[in-house]
């Protein structure tokens, strides 16, 4: 695994943006399939979407040969709902690139038949080659997706209930009241995300601290499920230096000397 240190958010969001522009752009020179790209949510990655907005912009990179599947949705809310996952997609990137709508895929938490929603999902992700790269997030609890504590660690997509402390942190985003939380979610699964050929997680923020110190430092545990990403063959966690506050020192100087390492060995 390979963990990148950035000094705050914006260099975080930054160094992702660029990574995944160069990772469309060498594709598209290698083959005519397209780039198939996971997305998550949340607050954490809005800072990358603006800059692939503006990288989109300025004609850096194009979306037109890429799809996407993203990580999860709420099941319970309508799918024009402020706070749908939906909703946040086509706010803050979907409808500011030059992606095809018939591109986007994005779990629908109002299928008359959720489970064959998630199946479906699963078929149409290998019936594209699989994804090349998955980007995601973490909750505190160091869930991935909607990938709880005690989630199977080679779970597919599939409904899942929600914790209370995931419900506390997403009341945020619903005026802080709890009850207008959905409780149940789709997600894809820990088993889905490892299936990718390339795994980049960012973690933002000293909430976010304790969940990193056990991807990073501690035994694989279905209780911290971004922890399997241990077991990925390419697997990188991009974060801010507030995220490292619960990291041993040494951790922190170890893979910091070897990104340098890295650095010097890519001029
Ligand atoms: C939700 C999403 C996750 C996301 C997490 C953290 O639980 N399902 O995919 O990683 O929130 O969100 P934030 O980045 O806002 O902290």
């Amino acid at each position: 695994m390979r963990l990148m240190i950035k000094t705050d958010y914006s260099g975080m969001s930054e160094w992702v943006a660029h990574y995944v522009v160069q990772k469309i752009n060498n594709h598209k020179a290698e083959t005519d399939k397209p780039f198939v790209l996971g997305l998550p949510t949340g607050s954490t990655p809005l800072g990358t979407y603006k800059a692939l907005i503006r990288y989109c912009n300025s004609g850096n990179v194009s979306f037109n040969n890429v799809i996407t599947f993203n990580m999860d949705e709420y099941v319970g809310i309508p799918k024009n709902h402020s706070q749908s996952y939906h909703t946040f997609m086509w706010d803050n990137l979907f409808s500011k690139i030059d992606i095809e709508p018939e591109n986007v895929n994005i779990l629908d938490g109002n299928a008359p038949d959720l489970v064959k929603e998630c199946e479906d999902y699963e078929h149409k992700i290998n019936a594209y080659g699989g994804i090349d790269l998955f980007l995601g997030g973490i909750g505190s609890d160091g869930h991935i997706a909607f990938n709880e504590p005690g989630s199977s660690l080679s779970s597919r997509t599939r409904l899942k209930t929600l914790n209370n402390k995931t419900v506390m942190d997403n009341a945020r985003f619903f005026d802080e009241d709890t009850s207008q939380v959905p409780t149940v979610a789709l997600t894809v699964g820990v088993g889905t995300i490892l299936d990718a050929n390339e795994v980049l997680l960012l973690v933002s923020g000293h909430s976010k601290a304790l969940a990193l110190r056990h991807i990073i430092e501690e035994p694989i545990n279905h209780m911290w499920t971004g922890s399997a990403l241990q077991l990925h063959k390419k697997a990188i966690i991009v974060c801010d230096d507030d995220a490292t506050h619960e990291l041993r020192v040494g951790t922190v100087r170890y893979f910091k000397e070897l990104e340098e390492l890295n650095s010097v060995q890519e001029i």
